[in-house]
């Protein structure tokens, strides 16, 4: 502890400049708050200062007194001075981390588009109502009568076999195909008359090139003097706009109840070009779709006359018409929607 007054001066002087020197150091809250506790506290410099003045003359007490009061003070405020740059420095530093790069370029959102199936049967209608074909439509849960019965396939025909039908109560189904819009249009609509009908079939199956719901266009034209060679017709132009001019076609004789005579018509393998694959078995031909003449049984359902009308009808899978196209192996690509598979189209 300092004797005299001269030495007390000097060292309040000292001790002015540590904490001068100690403050400029603090990087932190806490390290001030210790520094206060340091000159300031209790067992701070400065009061074990003011208590030894009690040790000094009387007459000198005063002068030492204000000395180190006005220390005191000197430092109680570069301690808040010294905060208050804390304080803003953390918030400039918090300002910085959290700066927006307005020149950053932007993330850009996934840009959708159609499906491949949407696509190609958006092709498939443009290329029928371009042969002045229009859109007609029905339920996809559907009566027993129009799937089945007024297509001439009655309860316990050996026909409902070939299609594996989902059974919604005993007269009520999942459509297992789109003809039965056919019906309901004759019902609705006499002769002439050219439509197309797309929309989605369900059967009860389920493996490579085939799934439990898919989506078929069903075709019908009804006129007088409608022949096979207009069907023919119509599907030859539909095929080498669909694919191409030079891709070849034949029509084989088949069966359907609702249409005498019928045929399934088969492209020459887009995959091989005839030759012989893994995709058409070996054949070079692959199955496209069902048709035929309207058998005149139907007309009587929906009261045409089988005397004046013909006609033909036809039904294509959307999903063998794009699998052929984009050379795909698999049709549950289509419905797993992996957005590595449809970005590609
Ligand atoms: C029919 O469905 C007939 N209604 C087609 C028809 C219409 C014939 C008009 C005559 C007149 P088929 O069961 O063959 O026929 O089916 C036609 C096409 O639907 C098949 O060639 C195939 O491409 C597609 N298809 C059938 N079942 C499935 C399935 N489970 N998954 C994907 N496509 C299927
Ligand atoms: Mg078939």
């Amino acid at each position: 502890m300092p004797t005299s007054t001269k030495d007390i001066i000097q060292e309040l002087k000292r001790v002015k400049l540590e904490a001068q020197k100690d403050l400029s150091r603090a990087e932190d809250q806490a390290s001030l708050q210790r520094l206060k506790g340091k000159y300031l506290g209790r067992q701070g410099i400065l009061t074990e200062l003011l208590r030894a003045m009690g040790t000094f003359p009387p007459s000198e007490r005063p002068i030492i007194g204000r000395t180190i009061n006005l220390l005191k003070e000197e430092i109680t405020q570069e301690i808040n001075t010294r905060w208050e740059t804390l304080k803003r420095r953390r918030h400039e530093k918090e300002l910085y981390a959290e700066k927006l790069d307005l020149t950053l370029p932007g993330r850009r959102p996934l840009l959708g588009h159609t499906h491949p199936l949407t696509q190609v049967l958006e092709e498939i209608v443009d290329i029928f109502t371009g042969l002045g074909f229009q859109i007609a439509d029905g339920p996809e849960v559907e009566l027993d009568y129009y799937n089945f019965e007024a297509l001439n396939i009655p309860k316990d025909h050996p026909a409902r076999d070939m299609q594996d039908t989902f059974y919604i109560s005993d007269d009520m189904v999942l459509r297992t195909h789109t003809s039965p819009v056919q019906i309901r249009t004759m019902e609705k609509q006499r002769p002439p008359l050219r439509i197309i009908a797309p929309g989605k079939a369900y059967r009860c199956d389920a493996d490579i090139n085939h799934s439990p719901m898919f989506h078929q266009v069903e075709g019908l034209m009804v006129d007088r003097d409608v022949t096979f060679a207009d069907l023919k017709g119509t599907i030859a132009i539909f095929i080498q706009q669909m694919f191409s001019k030079d891709t070849r076609l034949r029509f084989r004789p088949s069966f359907f109840p609702f249409t005498e005579p019928s045929a399934e018509v088969d492209i020459q393998c887009v995959i091989c070009k005839g030759i012989g694959c893994r995709v058409c078995s070996q054949t070079g031909w692959l199955e496209i779709l069902g048709s035929g003449m309207v058998d005149p049984a139907v007309y009587s359902f929906v009261n045409y006359d089988p005397e004046e009308f013909t006609g033909f009808a036809f039904g294509l899978g959307i999903e063998r018409i794009a699998m052929l196209k984009y050379g795909i192996d698999d049709i549950r690509l289509f419905f797993e929607n992996d957005l590595r598979f449809l970005s590609q189209f």
